[in-house]
């Protein structure tokens, strides 16, 4: 599953937040096993929110996720793997040279 370029929050508490922690829980319902999914975001403050949100789901014997990235403590990492590929927002942003960009990715357990 890819979540890409989501809308940031206006604020970090608003309840119109798409990356809350019961859509995490919704997506590991669905998610096949093994199965990942992928956030892709210009934004980093999305990625700590997102991570805050995903906490419960990381932690403990009963995590529901683990992150597939190596060697990278901050669970996020601005180095997008080569055959991601794109989309319309990629493509709008990178002509704007808006460049930099965020990846998280999480194994189902
Ligand atoms: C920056 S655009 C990225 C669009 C597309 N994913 C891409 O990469 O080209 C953000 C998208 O999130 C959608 N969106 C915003 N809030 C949403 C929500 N609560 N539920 C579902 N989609 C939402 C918007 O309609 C918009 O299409």
């Amino acid at each position: 599953m890819f979540v890409n370029f989501p809308e940031p929050p206006v604020w970090q508490q608003s309840s119109f937040r798409l990356l809350t922690t019961g859509l995490f829980e919704d997506i590991h319902k669905v998610l096949q096993a093994k199965g990942q999914f992928t956030v892709l975001t210009d934004n980093e403050p999305l990625c700590h929110s997102v991570l805050s949100e995903m906490a419960p789901l990381l932690e403990g014997d009963a995590a529901k996720f683990k992150s597939a990235l190596k060697n990278c403590d901050d669970n996020f990492t601005t180095r997008i793997p080569d055959a991601y590929g794109t989309s319309y927002f990629d493509r709008l942003w990178t002509n704007g040279d808006r460049k930099k960009r965020y990846f998280m990715q999480f194994h189902k357990l």
